[in-house]
């Protein structure tokens, strides 16, 4: 026999969480939220670089290490899409794109990815925004998006 609080319990339960995944469905549509995903580690991700796929993607492999992202400044054509890897060749760092929906961890031994699409040009600032030692504050990196280079 289900007491009568039990029974508001539950249902206040169910509507807390139908609406945490219509939350998660609605800012993965609506707000084109790119969810990060953790690979597993390779070698390959180890090495910092900017690669280009095709005409508009690219992809931006950044490495963290006490002070410092590499590369410290990637220039990306307006209206790219952007594969972001990122991983830390010592402690724990933070990545976040100033003005732009992307919070990543660097974490040693690990690889975080997301995907971001650049349509408005401009100096975008990356910053460490995990605390990571006495040069935290100076961590940072640029992503230059300027117009197409003309052929
Ligand atoms: Cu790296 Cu704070």
């Amino acid at each position: 026999m289900i007491d009568i609080f039990e029974k508001r319990i539950i249902i206040t339960a169910l509507i807390v969480m139908g609406l945490f995944i219509f939350s998660l469905f609605y800012a993965l549509g609506a707000k084109k939220a790119d969810v990060t995903e953790c690979l597993p580690y390779d070698k390959t991700y180890e090495t910092a670089r900017v690669e280009q796929l095709d005409k508009s993607t690219y992809q931006i492999f950044y490495v963290a290490r006490m002070w410092t992202f590499e590369p410290a400044v990637a220039y990306i054509p307006v209206g790219s899409d952007v594969d972001l890897f990122v991983t830390s060749h010592d402690v724990v760092h933070g990545f976040d794109i100033y003005n732009k929906n992307v919070n990543l961890m660097a974490v040693p031994g690990g690889v975080s990815k997301t995907t971001i699409h650049f349509d408005q040009p401009g100096v975008y600032k990356v910053v460490c925004h995990e605390y990571c030692g006495t040069g935290h504050q100076n961590m940072q990196a640029e992503i230059i998006v300027n117009y197409p280079k003309k052929k």
